[in-house]
C-alpha cells in the first residue's frame, strides 16, 4: 500500500495566511470531518494516512503539502523538506521531518535565504515546474535545481503572480495534461500541453492511472475531466479553500 503523509487540522486554522482572498468565517468543526473524509478517500484509494503529529500555534499545519517535496528516481527516493516563505509557516517542517525519518525516508532540505513552498512544485514526468512568486525565491528554486539535475530532472522556473502557488493555478492529469483556469496562470504557454478549465481552484490529485480526486466546488472541471475519460471522485474542502488551499495541499502522496 502506498501512503499520505497528513497533519491535523489546527484549531487555528481560520488564522491561517491569506494572500488573494478576504478572511472570512471557518467551521473549524466542519473543517475537522471535511479532513477525515479526506483521509477516508486517500485510504479506499490505497493510500494509508500517516499523521504528521500537529500543533494547535500552527494555523496553517493542514497543508502539510507546503512542508516536503518527494522525488522518485533511479537513484532512489529523496524527500526535500521546504523552506516556507510565509515566516510563520517555518515551525511545521521539523515535525514532518521527523516523521519521515521513522518512515525510514530520506530527506534533504531548502535553506535560507532560499524559500521554497511545495504548493509551488509540480511534478510531470521528469520536469519539475516551480513557481517563482510570493513563497518561491530564486534561490529555493537554484537549491532546488542543483538537487534534482544530478537525479535526471529538469527544474523549469513558472512566474506566478496571480494566485498563491503554482498549483494554486496549475495540475496536471496523469496524462500530463496540465489544466488550469487561464486566468489564474501567467504563462501557459511554458506547459507543452495546457488545457484551460473552467472553473478556479480545479485541481486534481491523482489517485490511479485513470482516476483524479476534485473538489466538490468544481463540478464543470469534473465534468470536463470525466469526458476525457477519467474517473473523478470529489470531496469537500470548502473549509480550507477558504485559507487558499486545495485538493492536493491536504496530503504529500508517497507510492
Ligand atoms: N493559508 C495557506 C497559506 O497561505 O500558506
Amino acid at each position: 500500500m502506498s501512503t499520505a503523509l497528513v497533519r491535523p487540522t489546527s484549531l487555528r486554522l481560520a488564522e491561517g495566511q491569506l494572500t488573494h482572498l478576504e478572511r472570512v468565517e471557518v467551521d473549524i468543526g466542519l473543517a475537522q470531518s471535511q479532513w477525515d473524509s479526506y483521509c477516508d478517500t486517500l485510504a479506499t484509494w490505497g493510500f494509508e494516512p500517516v499523521r504528521v503529529p500537529g500543533d494547535d500555534d500552527l494555523p496553517d499545519q493542514v497543508f502539510v503539502e507546503d512542508a516536503v517535496v518527494v522525488f522518485d528516481s533511479p537513484a532512489g527516493r529523496l524527500a526535500v523538506i521546504t523552506s516556507p516563505g510565509a515566516e510563520s509557516r517555518r515551525g511545521e517542517t521539523d515535525a514532518v521531518a521527523e516523521t519521515l525519518h521513522t518512515l525510514g525516508v530520506e530527506h534533504t532540505r531548502i535553506d535560507l535565504p532560499g524559500t521554497l513552498d511545495g504548493g509551488d512544485v509540480l511534478k510531470v514526468g521528469d520536469t519539475v515546474y516551480v513557481g517563482r512568486g510570493g513563497r518561491t525565491n530564486a534561490e529555493g528554486i537554484r537549491q532546488l535545481r542543483e538537487l534534482l539535475t544530478p537525479r535526471g530532472f529538469t527544474v523549469v522556473g513558472v512566474p506566478v503572480t496571480k494566485v498563491l502557488h503554482l498549483k494554486s493555478a496549475v495540475t496536471a492529469l496523469p496524462d500530463g495534461t496540465v489544466i488550469g483556469h487561464p486566468d489564474d496562470v501567467d504563462e501557459p504557454g511554458i506547459f507543452p500541453r495546457f488545457l484551460p478549465v473552467p472553473e478556479h481552484g480545479a485541481a486534481v490529485v491523482v489517485l490511479a492511472p485513470d482516476t483524479v480526486l476534485m473538489a466538490a466546488s468544481v463540478p464543470r472541471s469534473a465534468e470536463l475531466v470525466e469526458s476525457l475519460g477519467y474517473r473523478v471522485v470529489t470531496v469537500d474542502v470548502s473549509e480550507f479553500e477558504k485559507l487558499e488551499g486545495c485538493v492536493t495541499c491536504l496530503s504529500v502522496r508517497l507510492r
